[in-house]
């Protein structure tokens, strides 16, 4: 090897050994505590939580539809809308682009809404801890279920959903509804949903969609409600 390669080389390696203690020293990508994202088009549904026929007024049968068709249906719809995102080419039309967005985020709600939704199904409906004690101080006594009930019921023959959310951008707890899966509030953690969709209580109830909230409210598993409300409360500490 000629005196000149062996500078070229010399040179070369050694801005590879700095890129290298460089690619070394540098911080490793975040990744979110106690979640591993799916992948883009890798999402599946979680199971029920509870027994499909243990519900008090909620049929197994419409659970079960519910669980299999409407929510494991909206995860694989956001698995097709995400890898068609990943596809398209950067010239594709506005609309295209555009309708895809828009059912990326339908879908991506749905699923997250109904985890939560299923998630606290399969109690007792007794209600006990820190944030029963909040609610009942900040809303009076039993006050912020029959403000949630009289929620739901504005819903009732629609679609939509009721969600008592921890704010996360100033702590508080608020009682909001959503016409749809897109309508969300900004920067809050859902504590407690309800599914006022027809779907969740048509085929035991018709339209007696106020019987229907009653057994909600029943089969309500407060313990869940409840540690959501701490461990969001620790997220509001942790952000500052
Ligand atoms: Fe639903």
């Amino acid at each position: 090897m000629h005196r000149r390669d062996l500078l070229v080389s010399g040179a070369a390696g050694s801005a590879a050994l700095l890129a290298a203690t460089a690619l070394a020293d540098a911080a490793p990508p975040a990744k979110p505590k106690g979640k591993t994202p799916p992948g883009l088009g890798k999402h599946e549904p979680a199971p029920l939580p509870f027994k499909a026929g243990s519900l008090t007024g909620i049929s197994e049968k419409m659970i079960t539809a519910h669980h299999d068709k409407n929510y494991a249906g909206a995860v694989t719809n956001l698995n097709k809308v995400e890898t068609d995102i990943a596809a398209l080419k950067p010239d594709a039309p506005a609309y295209l682009v555009a309708g895809l967005r828009d059912k990326q985020l339908t879908y991506f709600n749905s699923m997250v809404l109904h985890e939560h939704y299923f998630g606290n199904l399969g109690g007792n409906g007794k209600r006990s801890g820190a944030l029963e004690t909040r609610l009942n101080t900040e809303f009076g006594a039993g006050a912020w279920e029959a403000q949630a009930h009289a929620t739901a019921m504005g819903l009732g023959g629609g679609s939509g959903w009721v969600i008592l959310a921890l704010s996360m951008h100033d702590g508080s707890l608020v009682i909001a509804s959503a016409g749809n899966h897109t309508q969300n509030l900004a920067f809050g953690a859902p504590l407690m949903a309800l599914d006022m969709y027809e779907h969740a209580y048509q085929q035991d109830y018709g339209p007696n969609h106020a019987a229907y909230i009653d057994a909600f409210f029943k089969n309500l598993a407060w313990e869940v409600v409840e540690a959501r409300y701490d461990r969001a409360m620790k997220a509001i500490a942790a952000l500052g």
